[in-house]
């Protein structure tokens, strides 16, 4: 379905009975409005939900109240096209709804458990741990799931790759593929990769992401690491309040995103010490302070044991604090061989 701010698009033309004030604000500024939004940028609904008011108003010059109407009427016509949720919705719909929602296999069983079936659509999935705890190849193995059929675990989908470090290897994909029995160039094929250099160029990336998305069939969204480069470029207590604002916003973003384009978001996260270590107490927390936690829909933390990871669901809104243990070899993140 196309939801372009086509001048012509009859979906602006009709009245609906909640808008009415912004369908007149539509209807009198219509041509003039929808290619002032066009111009800087904004192309369909989606993009004015993702943005949202404020972003809105800033690149486009219209008054704030302007944009919170024309973001409200925007909401409206994904509810209505049902796309986003319906305000006021019977919780039973919402559940039923929750059963049928996209899962993307990890490559472990063990790993899918704890997520209660895969890494989902519509969420934010955190994984932090420290170096070599297999965040990247994580991502690495779920760009190649995503691709499967839905009884392989996957989606039938593309992944969005956002390469912050450095760390996408394509070879590393060649080879999960193989050993998983897929073509790799076809896969390769189907794996976009952004290599994002600072903080200004990731927040670009995310902003572009959603005509990439929605034109390339993407069902995962992948930031590996979320947070690396604003760690480097803000540092000092002087700039924290300035760093969180930026995540901030970067994050609900990706929450829009998540929950607009009905996709996958898969973040890598660093850890840093925690001075609160003790008996019960992990030694690392997760890097971005309350911005992050609560950003997060599923927090995952990993770390190494022997030649295991062990993988931790931290925060959820539905799963049991567990952990499970899972490997990495050749075919990517799988489970060990005395758990097969
Ligand atoms: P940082 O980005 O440094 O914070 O770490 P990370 O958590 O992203 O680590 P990563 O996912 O890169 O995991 C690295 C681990 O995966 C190392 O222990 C590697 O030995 C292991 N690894 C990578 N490729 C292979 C492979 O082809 N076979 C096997 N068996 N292990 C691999
Ligand atoms: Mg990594």
């Amino acid at each position: 379905m196309k939801h372009a701010l086509d001048p012509d698009d009859s979906s602006f033309n009709q009245k609906s009975k909640n808008e009415s004030l912004s369908v007149d604000l539509l209807r009198d500024l219509s041509d003039d409005l929808i290619s002032q939004l066009k111009r800087v940028g904004f192309l369909s609904l989606k993009d004015i939900v993702i943005e949202g008011p404020s972003e809105l108003s800033s690149k486009s010059g219209l008054s704030i109240n302007e944009s919170n109407l024309i973001y409200n009427l925007a909401i409206t016509y994904l509810e209505d096209m049902g796309i986003m949720e319906m305000r006021f919705t019977p919780a039973t719909t919402i559940y039923h709804k929750r059963k049928k929602i996209g899962r993307i296999s990890t490559g472990s069983r063990n790993f899918d458990k704890l997520l209660g079936g895969g890494i989902e659509t519509n969420a934010i999935t955190e994984v932090y741990g420290e170096f070599g705890t297999g965040k990247t190849q994580l991502c690495h193995t779920v760009s190649v799931m995503v691709q499967l059929n839905q009884s392989e675990g996957g989606l039938d989908g593309r992944a969005l790759y956002v390469d912050t470090e450095n760390t996408f290897r394509p070879e590393r994909i060649e080879t999960i593929s193989k050993t998983r029995n897929q073509d790799p160039d076809k896969i390769l094929d189907n794996i976009i990769v952004a290599k994002a250099y600072s903080s200004a160029h990731q927040e670009l990336i995310l902003s572009e992401s959603s005509h990439i998305i929605e034109s390339q069939d993407i069902k995962l969204l992948i930031f590996d690491s979320a947070i690396s480069l604003y760690r480097s470029e803000f540092i000092g207590l002087s700039s924290l309040s300035l760093r969180q604002q930026r995540l901030n916003k970067l994050f609900h973003s990706m929450m829009r995103i998540a929950q607009t384009h009905q996709v996958a978001v898969l973040l890598a996260n660093q850890v840093q010490s925690s001075p609160e270590t003790g008996y019960g107490n992990m030694p690392f927390k997760a890097a971005g302070g309350n911005i992050f936690a609560h950003a997060s829909t599923y927090r995952i933390f990993l770390r190494k044991s022997n030649r295991n990871r062990i993988a931790r669901m931290v925060d959820s809104p539905n799963h049991p604090e567990s952990e499970i243990v899972f490997t990495i070899n050749e075919s990517g993140i799988t489970d060990p061989k005395t758990s097969n």
